[in-house]
């Protein structure tokens, strides 16, 4: 049962209960004429203290799909944050107002910190360089969708493996699934932090390898997910600089790559794929992007409790 419950890295739900939200997922797509009005009356809130285009517009959507209704900010500087306020009587005071909170923030923890003080459902939209639970559910259901498995995979990250919080929900997520290989493609300095080796990767026993050059590992991924090397998350602009092209996927490289490999990118993308990349059918990032919202719908659903046969 997920009414009522908070959502603030992908392990907080069991694989039957995300099983379920993918499944729901799937019916919104077929049919979201279905569910227009399943949350009238019902208002999400969207508390975003960092930028973001995806995360918050396919909440918002998400939310006036089902019929509910959305308030929130889009910069801390237009709330009383501003005036010094914290993230736990924010957040206290929004869920007076709102049936569900949504929570960007650039501080790791904030959102769990938000839940604390929270009656009402919390969702985590991205914390720091930690995790993005709903990007992970996102990049889930298009694979599920697309190879109909989330087991049995061998999964191509590159780029930022330090920073990307992406990366490292995904990770999380895809050590439950059976015989999951990973091949991670980034320069040495963007390389995954120890906690993911040790506490991911080692713990469950999951084979990995590391490599420096993209042409290494796209013709053996089923799955390759580009992500874009972390700007906001570097101390200097002069490694930023430095680093922000070492990888860009093209139409040549894809030559290499096997006819059934997806590329999923959690977006925004800079440069690391070329934009003559987008026309390749293989190329999944923008139909990731939409499905996204659709997840979204069926997790707002979940967390409010709405039943599936209230559905006309
Ligand atoms: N994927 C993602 O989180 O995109 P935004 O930063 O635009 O929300």
């Amino acid at each position: 049962m997920l009414k009522g419950r908070s959502l603030l890295e992908p392990m907080d739900f069991s694989l039957e209960e995300l099983e379920d939200i993918f499944a729901l997922a799937k019916e919104i797509m077929k049919e979201p004429a279905k569910y227009i009005h399943v949350a009238d009356g019902k208002l999400l809130a969207t508390l975003f203290y960092e930028p973001s285009t995806r995360t918050r517009f396919s909440f918002e959507a998400a939310m006036l799909r089902l019929g509910g209704q959305v308030i929130g900010f889009s910069e801390a500087n237009s709330s009383s944050a501003a005036k010094g306020e914290s993230i736990a009587d924010t957040v206290r005071t929004v869920g007076c107002y709102a049936d569900l909170i949504v929570m960007r923030h650039p501080k790791e923890g904030a959102p769990r910190i938000g839940a604390g003080a929270s009656d009402v459902p919390m969702i985590n939209a991205g914390d720091g360089g930690h995790q993005h639970p709903t990007q992970t559910l996102t990049d889930l259901l298009t694979i599920q969708c697309d190879k109909g498995r989330l087991d049995n995979l061998t999964i191509g990250i590159c780029g930022d493996l330090k920073f990307g919080r992406t990366v490292h929900s995904l990770m999380k997520a895809m050590s439950r699934y059976k015989n999951i290989r990973f091949i991670l493609i980034s320069p040495e300095e963007l390389m995954i932090p120890d906690y993911v080796r040790k506490e991911v990767l080692e713990k469950n026993n999951i084979f990995f390898e590391e490599v420096r050059r993209l042409e290494e590992a796209i013709d053996r991924v089923d799955v390759l997910y580009m992500t874009r090397v972390q700007k906001e998350r570097f101390f200097n602009e002069e490694d930023y600089v430095r680093l922000k092209d070492s990888y860009i996927l093209d139409a040549e490289k894809m030559e290499k790559a096997s006819k059934d490999m997806i590329i999923l990118h959690p977006l925004p993308r800079v440069n690391e794929i070329a934009v003559e990349v987008d026309k390749d059918p293989r190329a999944l990032y923008f139909e990731q992007a939409k499905k996204g919202m659709f997840v979204r719908m069926a997790l707002i659903m979940k967390l409010l409790g709405i039943e599936e046969g209230s559905v006309n």
